[in-house]
């Protein structure tokens, strides 16, 4: 009986210990790409933050003038292809990658490639399949979702494919960059910008750090920052951190 009782009572700790293994497993790029691959391979995948319309923040960068008609675009880390779709609507010259062979497949279902839309399976921290440069690259979401460990990869890869005086947009949770703060208390926002402008000091200055709202489909939209950076024309040989 007390045998039995210490059997069951060992087997329980174990999975305990699993359990608690796995919680503390630090996510690694390959972890993150086959949950992507996952989530966007399934129909009920349908995230809130997935756009449905024209995100606010890019169209007044539109407005503003910063993306003047037919400028080339990368989307960086594209997901399901809305926001590149939309944009080459625009009569931009959009190219849309993403390291989740499941988001490309449904990018090209939802909106099929054309003359001034290509998609691309690529990991923006490891070398791209495609030679273009362009005017801007637009990343919303995809550097946040990245392991820190890999941010150095990601702008040693993306800044060459940023022509010099082109613009590297990005969209940043503040609740992501909640995680670069020791402290709930502190400026996420000073955090982030300390932590962009180390690592991207070499090939990019930072040109705009706003607060925004991020769109989001069925609760309310969340706070975010736009970081817009501009091209310096350095090259690269090494990244800080
Ligand atoms: C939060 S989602 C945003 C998707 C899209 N930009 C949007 O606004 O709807 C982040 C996307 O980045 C992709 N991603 C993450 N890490 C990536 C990497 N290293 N290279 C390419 N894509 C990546 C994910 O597969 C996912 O589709």
């Amino acid at each position: 009986m007390i045998n039995i009782f210490l059997k069951n009572y060992r087997k329980k700790k174990k999975k305990k210990v699993r359990k608690k293994r796995k919680e503390k497993r630090i996510m690694t790029l390959e972890d993150k790409r086959d949950g992507w691959t996952k989530k966007w391979g399934s129909d009920d995948f349908d995230p809130d933050w997935e756009l449905k319309s024209f995100p606010e923040s890019i169209r007044e960068l539109i407005e503003d003038g910063l993306l003047p008609d037919g400028t080339t675009v990368v989307d960086i880390g594209c997901g399901s292809g809305y926001l590149a779709a939309k944009l080459a609507e625009k009569a931009y010259q959009v190219t849309a990658f993403d390291f989740a062979e499941t988001a490309i497949e449904k990018a090209r279902k939802n909106y099929p490639e054309g003359p001034g839309l290509k998609y691309y399976v690529a990991d923006a921290t490891a070398p791209l399949p495609f030679i273009d440069t362009f005017r801007i690259g637009i990343d919303r979401g995809t550097l946040h979702t990245l392991p820190m460990n890999n941010h150095p990869d990601y702008v040693k890869n993306i800044s060459p494919i940023i022509e010099s005086d082109g613009l590297l947009i990005i969209i940043y949770a503040e609740q992501i960059a909640r995680k670069l703060s020791g402290s709930p208390k502190d400026n996420h926002g000073d955090s982030l910008k300390d932590h962009i402008f180390k690592l991207f000091e070499q090939t990019f200055n930072i040109i705009d750090f706003e607060n925004i709202m991020i769109q989001s489909q069925n609760k309310d939209d969340v706070p975010g920052f736009l970081i817009i950076l501009r091209r310096n024309g350095e090259k690269i040989s090494g990244v800080n951190l």
